[in-house]
């Protein structure tokens, strides 16, 4: 199969989930293509196409929505997949699913993924700049986290574990 990964970032986190899910489909012997959201609006050569966003105020980034929306209007197979704080716990997960998710379904009518991968993040403390730092440092701090370095919650071989899961779908 061909596959795209198009995924949207800020910061990189979601980049290193498509980069490991790109790779175990690559494993599993399909020809995927990695490339930024924003980088891939022709899709039509593609059989499936995983999309791949972070989360800012419970939105999911602007180009995985425009993404999705384009997989949804050439009726491509897709997955699609959320990296953000609130999956750094179980209940936390839940909300992406239920809250964050049901957003995106409101945003893009006739999105129906296969899979939803659901991925922890990074605080970019050292990166954030005013004013989006004093609400990130402030929400850190409520939860004891040590906001003077980043702090990195990634699990990437949840991902490659995902992306073997979802293999056996396609
Ligand atoms: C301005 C801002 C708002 C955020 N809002 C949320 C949020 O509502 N829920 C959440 O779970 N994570 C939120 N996050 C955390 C990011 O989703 C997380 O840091 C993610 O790893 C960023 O991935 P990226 O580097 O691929 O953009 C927010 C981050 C920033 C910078």
């Amino acid at each position: 199969m061909r596959i795209l990964v198009g995924y949207a970032t800020g910061y990189g986190s979601t980049r290193s989930y498509a980069e490991v899910i790109g790779e175990e489909l690559r494993q599993a012997g399909h020809e995927t293509i990695v490339l930024e959201a924003r980088q891939s609006r022709d899709i039509k050569d593609y059989d499936f196409v995983i999309i791949g966003g972070s989360i800012r105020a419970g939105n999911w980034l602007g180009p995985a929505r425009n993404l999705a929306r384009r997989a949804v209007e050439l009726k491509k197979a897709h997955a699609i997949f959320f990296c953000c704080l609130s999956a750094r716990s179980d209940e936390g997960k839940k909300t992406v699913v239920e809250d964050y998710f049901e957003r995106v379904k409101g945003k893009v009518p006739g999105i129906s993924p296969l899979e939803v991968g659901v991925f922890p993040g990074i605080a970019n403390y050292e990166q954030y700049r005013f004013p989006v730092k004093q609400i990130m440092v402030g929400e850190g701090k409520d939860h004891g986290v040590d906001t003077s370095k980043n702090q990195d919650y990634r699990k990437l071989d949840d991902a490659r574990e995902w992306a073997r899961e979802l293999n056996r779908l396609l």
